[in-house]
């Protein structure tokens, strides 16, 4: 980064933490924020909060005038490019134009060409850009958006807690509960992002039988829509049998088998409680990975843009294994079970040599509660690449867990 953009680092950071406000709100369009700068200082922010509502210049614009500040002179530090075209808002390159801003700070360009340009229509018009600043950062930041634009699928993630010794439940499958009570609120209120966002939270058969997982937002965090629960299985349950998901949460239940299951007895009972039973048109003997592509492009052409796996180990290796996890999230607890026979985090690779192991990028790590929360980027992801190399803020993206308690630095001079 040149100086000249290094001196917009901090207000960018600014921005990034606004931007995770509207986290999970947003679809299709991204998460942006934005702050206004006059000498120096930090006067307006503004995030873009939901799709249909202004973008996060407008916003910031719109956090100005309230205060009866003027944009006029100002600089406008903003995570995205802005957008110059007609959408269902107005081009904002535009109205900064229009708002007499001197100097817009881009983080990342639009990735979206029918959006794009905006960086150019302001220097026509005048106005100082600086294009790059925390690029890597802002391009994270807008990794689900990037996904649904690039691949057409949901974005995945996966989400698992282990102990210190990296396993997720005993030998005899017990994982309640691995990670203390603040991990599991910040799980509760990622859960209750993909439920507003109509996502779907996956786990794998064996999950299902062992846990009897609700798969609900919970605590301070319900209320919302809740999520589908998607369990990926070889073999239905029986309708009669006492699970929540059949019992409780049927019509938000979705069952994902090969086409022969599909057609059974079994599916037609539970289609008849309400379950969706959803079949994938790769045959019985196909590679996992075919059936999990299908299953994350079909979601996204049903309208859930989000797939957050909770487990276990060998869905997850899966998933990895297919290029299926954009974010990886592990809770480590600071305990220790010691027993080889325990369930591992994850399973079903026999590398023989170091040369094969699945490399991950740490992108964010921070403490909650009495465990270590990491966020990775798995170097097999087709966005590692495009995200390019963090910078300097390590941390900003355990904003994917939706936590907006980074203290802010209010009238913070950056100069
Ligand atoms: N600590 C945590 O974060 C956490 C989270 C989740 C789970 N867990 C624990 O992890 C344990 C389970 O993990 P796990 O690794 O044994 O299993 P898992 O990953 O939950 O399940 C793998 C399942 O995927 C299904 N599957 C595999 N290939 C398939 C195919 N081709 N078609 C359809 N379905 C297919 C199978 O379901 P079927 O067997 O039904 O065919 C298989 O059991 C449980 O004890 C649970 O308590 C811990």
């Amino acid at each position: 980064m040149s100086m000249r953009s290094q001196r917009f680092a901090l207000p960018m950071r600014e921005a990034i933490l606004e931007a995770g406000k509207g986290r999970f709100d947003t679809y299709p369009n991204p998460s942006v924020g934005a702050v206004l700068m006059h000498d120096g200082v930090i006067v307006a922010r503004g995030h873009h909060d939901h799709a249909g509502g202004p973008h996060a210049e407008i916003a910031c614009l719109q956090d100005a005038e309230r205060k009866c500040i003027s944009p006029r002179g100002a600089t406008m530090v903003v995570t995205l490019e802005p957008c110059n075209h007609q959408g269902k808002t107005g081009p904002c390159s535009e109205a900064l134009i229009r708002a007499g801003v001197s100097r817009v700070v881009i983080g990342a360009s639009d990735p979206n060409p029918k959006a794009a340009g905006g960086a150019e229509r302001l220097r026509e018009a005048g106005v100082d850009v600086i294009e790059g600043v925390l690029e890597p950062e802002c391009r994270l930041l807008v990794a689900d958006y990037l996904t649904w634009l690039e691949k057409k699928r949901a974005f995945g993630m996966l989400k698992l807690a282990s102990t210190l010794d990296g396993r997720i439940a005993t030998r005899t499958g017990k994982s309640r509960w691995i990670t203390g009570e603040a991990a599991r609120s910040d799980v509760h209120r990622l859960r209750a992002g993909i439920g507003r966002a109509h996502g779907a939270i996956l786990i794998g058969g064996s999950t299902f039988r062992n846990d009897n997982p609700q798969l609900t937002a919970r605590g301070e965090h319900a209320g919302g829509p809740q999520p589908k629960a998607i369990v990926f299985t070889t073999t239905l349950p029986d309708a009669g049998q006492d699970y929540h998901l059949l019992r409780e949460r049927a019509h938000d239940a979705i069952f994902f088998v090969n086409c022969e299951e599909a057609v059974s007895d079994r599916a037609k009972a539970l289609r008849d409680l309400g379950v969706t039973v959803l079949a994938s048109p790769a045959g019985p003997d196909a590679p996992v990975q075919d059936h999990l592509h299908f299953l994350a492009e079909e979601l996204f052409r049903q309208g859930m843009p989000y797939l957050l796996c909770e487990g276990g180990g060998r869905l997850g290796m899966r998933l990895m294994e297919a290029g299926l996890v954009d974010l990886f999230f592990l809770h480590m607890a600071n305990t220790i079970i010691g027993d080889k026979e325990a369930r591992p985090l994850f399973d079903g690779r026999t590398p023989d040599s170091l040369d094969e192991v699945l490399k991950l990028r740490n992108v964010g790590t921070r403490l909650v509660g009495q465990d270590l929360a990491m966020a990775c980027l798995p170097a097999n992801s087709w966005l590692a690449p495009s995200v390019g190399e963090l910078t300097a803020l390590h941390g900003e993206s355990t904003l994917w867990l939706c936590d907006t308690n980074f203290p802010p630095i209010p009238g913070q001079r950056q100069d």
